[in-house]
């Protein structure tokens, strides 16, 4: 690999902050700068990257401290150690100024915001940077929904209890009113407007000014909107591929398809000498972390299927032991961990191996055959490979 690496700044002690530089051959440079998120209950902290391009790019902003205070902890009811009370509210905002220093640059010099996607703790602190600076928003257009609307962390609220509920968890006994007014109050100065939407695979086109040697690709799966973004040429490609991608934790899937899909999808890509995700380190190897993530889900969908010899709702699998490498308390909330069992039956269902029925206000999942899983997997890559299927 011809990319040369040099950090700049270790991580505190509380696991962010960290500044790092990849110079490409031919000069580019990129700065990638660690904000604070939590880790075990959240996604950990989050990698933020600046690209030097015909305008300075700035990639994902981090998440506001209080809110991630809120959104992880209060909202899950979880403890919340006095190292992370004791930070102060605009303390990733201040890791992002900082280590844009460090780096031998200022807010100022920031011209153009991309967003990976529309998930919190990619785009929160977007308001603050446009507001200081006057940058140009840019995201995939199918994630404008989240980024743009004051009302998605509500909205999201609002739909997800009978969801939730449906599910078989143990959902927060607060009014969405508490909730909204703990957290959402804010949101009309949280959401952004997207000045340069992405809606086509290609050059990066931004306001109608081509990047040399920047390529967006989008890759759903993980969101609808998720973009990837590829840089350079040759065999020392870096690929900036947001949460879609992660090492060592696995992404979770809002769509299991079209997450399935893109993974396909990223097996094509050639000369890719290192990926920079959103949270976690590096990925050197992109091919084998595929077929590592691939092998996964394998075996996610054969522990579910295996489970649900008898019936079972998502949050009762969620809760299994074993099925997370962390456990996942079953009395306490934890949405993305009931999804990420309700995607995987959903699949199973869509592959005629499990079937599902109504009981006590829940949804069980049941298998009606001895079928073997082989067989029911077959027809799971049959959908993942057929892509001329409807949407009707
Ligand atoms: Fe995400
Ligand atoms: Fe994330």
């Amino acid at each position: 690999m011809n990319i040369k690496e040099k950090v700049i700044r270790p991580n505190s002690e509380v696991g962010s902050g960290r500044v790092k530089q990849y110079l490409l051959p031919g000069g580019k440079k990129i700065t990638q700068i660690t904000t604070f998120c939590p880790d075990i209950i959240g996604p950990g902290p989050t990698n933020l990257y600046v690209i030097e391009d015909k305008r300075l790019i700035l990639v994902d902003t981090g998440i506001p401290t209080h809110l991630a205070k809120k959104i992880f902890y209060y909202w899950r009811r979880q403890y919340m150690p006095p190292e992370v009370k004791a930070l102060p509210d605009n303390y990733s905002e201040m890791e992002l100024v900082s280590g844009l220093e460090a780096a031998g640059y200022s807010l100022d010099d920031i011209e153009v915001l991309i967003i990976t996607h529309g998930h919190v703790d990619h785009y929160l602190v977007g308001t603050t940077i446009v507001k200081k600076n006057q940058v140009k928003v840019s995201a995939h257009v199918l994630d404008t929904e989240r980024i743009c609307n004051p009302w998605a962390l509500s909205k999201n609220v609002l739909l997800g209890r009978p969801r939730y509920a449906a599910m078989g968890m143990p959902i927060p006994t607060y009014s969405a009113q508490e909730f909204h007014g703990r957290i959402d109050m804010e949101s009309d100065r949280l959401a952004l407007r997207v000045d340069y939407p992405i809606s086509v695979d290609g050059p990066l086109s931004l306001g109608g000014v081509e990047s040399d040697d920047i390529t967006v690709r989008h890759f759903p799966g993980h969101s609808p909107g998720s973009i990837s973004l590829i840089i350079g040429s040759g065999e020392d490609k870096v690929l900036i591929c947001g949460d879609t991608l992660l090492y060592p934790i696995t992404p979770h899937p809002d769509d299991l398809v079209a997450y399935l899909r893109t993974l396909d999808d990223f097996e094509q890509l050639e000369g890719v000498a290192i990926s920079l995700p959103a949270h976690g380190k590096n990925i050197r190897d992109l091919h084998g972390r595929i077929r590592f993530l691939k092998s996964h889900h394998r075996s996610r969908l054969e522990f579910t299927y295996r489970a649900c010899r008898e019936p079972k709702s998502p949050w009762e699998i969620a809760s299994m032991p074993r099925y997370f490498d962390v456990f996942v308390d079953p009395k306490k909330f934890n949405p993305m961990a009931g999804n990420e069992a309700f995607i995987h039956m959903d699949l199973l269902v869509m592959a005629e191996g499990l079937y599902r029925s109504k009981i006590d206000g829940m949804v069980h999942y049941f298998r009606n055959t001895r079928e073997k899983f082989d067989d029911v997997y077959a027809r799971v890559l049959d959908i993942i490979d057929n892509r001329e299927s409807t949407v009707l």
